[in-house]
């Protein structure tokens, strides 16, 4: 009688147990990502983390690549300004056709080249587009500032001569996808890089920053109890350089030898060995204010002296910053509350609500310049300097 019973709980353990595990065997998800199968994709990441999905898919990093279409265009297309005058016998034109948006070449009223715009890189301050060709990226000769609210030639692109030969490769996209495989080509013409179009991932996901994330996401199904991440790199065990180096994979700059790609970077690695040579890193060489917050920023005292320091602690990886220099100043506040500013006749509301546009102030970026229509100057493209320190005449 014992024996039956033993073995009927066993019996009946055996059943559970059974029941539970092809209950998450349900649950498992199997990755069709293209980067791989550690990769789950950011909308499985909504079911258990909706308050940052949902901030987080409205942000530039999120939307910094995607399709161009009427959506993404919504109030750039109906200006009388969607036009670009090379000379009086030349002009691109933006147009809305029915097999999508195109920028077309006229000369003397005859369309001489026409080009789908198919991939939007951009969003806070511009916008520029690529097309496909087989399989490689050409970039467009128009782009859209938001300072002029206005079409005009893209960064380094002739005002006077219309090019849409500017080759883009996989580089651009390693910093504004999340992923693009590319192949090297022997040709002709030499070494060739080719891009596999199927494997786009548009715009910036949870996985660049966080790593692969398929086994997080099976656990965690499995067991829905459990309140201690597991299967992921938590930030909180990082050092401040492996912090930093995930926002400097993509904010120091692109001028730098690559020695890997950097789809490959995971939060912990050390950024330094994806690149031959760091001359970026050096910190006595100046910087433009495009892309390069990560050495700005190490040049600071405040960096410098603050250990704790890092992007962080200002900025919420998950939304976008805000223009508001009040809230902006707060950070500065939290280890600033003694400073004086003596030599200084300003009322303290003005000192205390704006830190920001004395000390990291707008300046014009040297590597994006470029020309509106009917203009002989080369507008300036204003971006917040990471070098906080004294400037102007107040300078001692
Ligand atoms: C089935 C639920 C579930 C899903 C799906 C899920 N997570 Fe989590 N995640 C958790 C739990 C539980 C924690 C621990 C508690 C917390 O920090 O919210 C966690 C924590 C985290 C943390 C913080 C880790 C730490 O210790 O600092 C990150 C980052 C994270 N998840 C990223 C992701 C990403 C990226 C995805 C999508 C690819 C994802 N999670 C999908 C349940 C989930
Ligand atoms: C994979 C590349 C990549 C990584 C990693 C990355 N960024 Fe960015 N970041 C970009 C790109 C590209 C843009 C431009 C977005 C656009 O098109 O407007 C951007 C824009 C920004 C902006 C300006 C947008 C705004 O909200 O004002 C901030 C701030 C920023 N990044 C901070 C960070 C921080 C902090 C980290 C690290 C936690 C980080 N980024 C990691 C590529 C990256
Ligand atoms: C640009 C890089 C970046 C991207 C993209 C990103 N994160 Fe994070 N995430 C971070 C950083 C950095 C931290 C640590 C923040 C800190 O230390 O204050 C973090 C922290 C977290 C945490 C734990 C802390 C918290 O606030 O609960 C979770 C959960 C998380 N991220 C989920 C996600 C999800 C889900 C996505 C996509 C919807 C995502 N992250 C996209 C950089 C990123
Ligand atoms: C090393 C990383 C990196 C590479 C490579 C890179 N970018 Fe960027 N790009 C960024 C970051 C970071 C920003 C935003 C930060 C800033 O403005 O300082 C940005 C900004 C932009 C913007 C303006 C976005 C906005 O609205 O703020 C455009 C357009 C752009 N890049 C296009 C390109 C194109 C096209 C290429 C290739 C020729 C390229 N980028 C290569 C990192 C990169
Ligand atoms: C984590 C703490 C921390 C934060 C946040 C911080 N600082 Fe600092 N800052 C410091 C430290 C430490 C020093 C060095 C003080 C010294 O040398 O006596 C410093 C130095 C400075 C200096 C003197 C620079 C020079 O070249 O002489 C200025 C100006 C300054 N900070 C302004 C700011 C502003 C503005 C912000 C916000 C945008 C800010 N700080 C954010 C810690 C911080
Ligand atoms: C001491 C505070 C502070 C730290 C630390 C900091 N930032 Fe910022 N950052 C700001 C402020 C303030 C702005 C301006 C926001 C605005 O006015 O739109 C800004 C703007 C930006 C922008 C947008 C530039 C533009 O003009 O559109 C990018 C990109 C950025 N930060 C990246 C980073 C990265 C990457 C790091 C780490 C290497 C970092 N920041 C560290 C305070 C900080
Ligand atoms: C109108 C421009 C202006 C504004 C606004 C401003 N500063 Fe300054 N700051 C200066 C100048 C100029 C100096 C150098 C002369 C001096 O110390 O009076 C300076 C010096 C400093 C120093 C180094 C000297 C010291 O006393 O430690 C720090 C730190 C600093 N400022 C932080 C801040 C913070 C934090 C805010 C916002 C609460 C702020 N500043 C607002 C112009 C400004």
């Amino acid at each position: 009688m014992r024996k039956h019973k033993k073995a009927f709980l066993l019996l009946s353990i055996f059943c559970i147990s059974a029941f539970l595990l092809t209950q998450c065997f349900n649950n498992q998800i199997t990755s069709t990502d293209p980067r791989g199968l550690g990769f789950a994709g950011s909308s499985t990441c909504r079911q258990c983390h909706q308050t940052i999905y949902d901030a987080y898919v409205k942000s530039f990093h999120y939307n910094t690549t995607q399709p161009a279409t009427k959506q993404s265009l919504a109030g750039k297309l109906d200006t009388d300004n969607n036009h670009f005058a090379y000379n009086d016998s030349t002009s691109v034109l933006i147009q809305n056709r029915d097999s999508g948006l195109y920028q077309a070449a006229f000369v003397n009223d005859k369309e001489a080249a026409a080009h789908r715009m198919d991939i939007q890189f951009g969003l806070k301050h511009a916008y520029t587009f690529l097309y496909w060709k087989a399989n490689q990226t050409f970039e467009h000769p128009l782009s859209f500032y938001s300072s002029i609210n206005n079409w005009a030639t893209s960064p380094g692109f002739s005002p006077v001569q219309v090019n849409f030969n500017r080759f883009i490769g996989a580089n651009c996209f390693e910093c504004h996808s999340s992923f693009i495989d590319k192949k090297l080509n022997a040709s002709t013409a030499g070494i060739e890089e080719v891009l596999d179009k199927n494997t786009l991932l548009f715009g910036i996901d949870c996985e660049r920053c966080h790593g692969p994330a398929i086994n997080h996401v099976n656990y965690h199904n499995a067991y829905p109890e459990a309140k201690e991440a597991k299967y992921l790199t938590s930030f909180t065990t990082l050092s401040r350089q492996q912090k930093l180096d995930v926002c400097a994979m993509c904010h120091s700059g692109n001028k730098k030898m690559q020695d890997r790609s950097t789809f490959q970077f995971r939060p912990g690695d050390t950024l330094s060995n994806f690149f031959i040579t760091l001359p970026e890193y050096d910190n006595k060489t100046s910087f433009d204010v495009h892309g390069n917050q990560y050495q700005l920023l190490s040049q600071s005292k405040c960096f410098m002296n603050a250990k704790t320091l890092d992007c962080s602690t200002c900025h919420n990886p998950h939304t976008n910053t805000t223009n508001n220099v009040k809230a902006n100043s707060s950070a500065c506040i939290n280890c600033h509350k003694e400073v004086t500013h003596e030599t200084l006749k300003l009322t303290t509301a003005v000192l205390q609500d704006n830190c920001i546009d004395c000390h990291m102030p707008l300046q014009p970026s040297n590597a994006i310049t470029f020309q509106r229509p009917g203009d002989t100057l080369r507008s300036a493209y204003m971006l917040r300097t990471h070098k906080i320190a004294i400037y102007g005449s107040n300078k001692n």
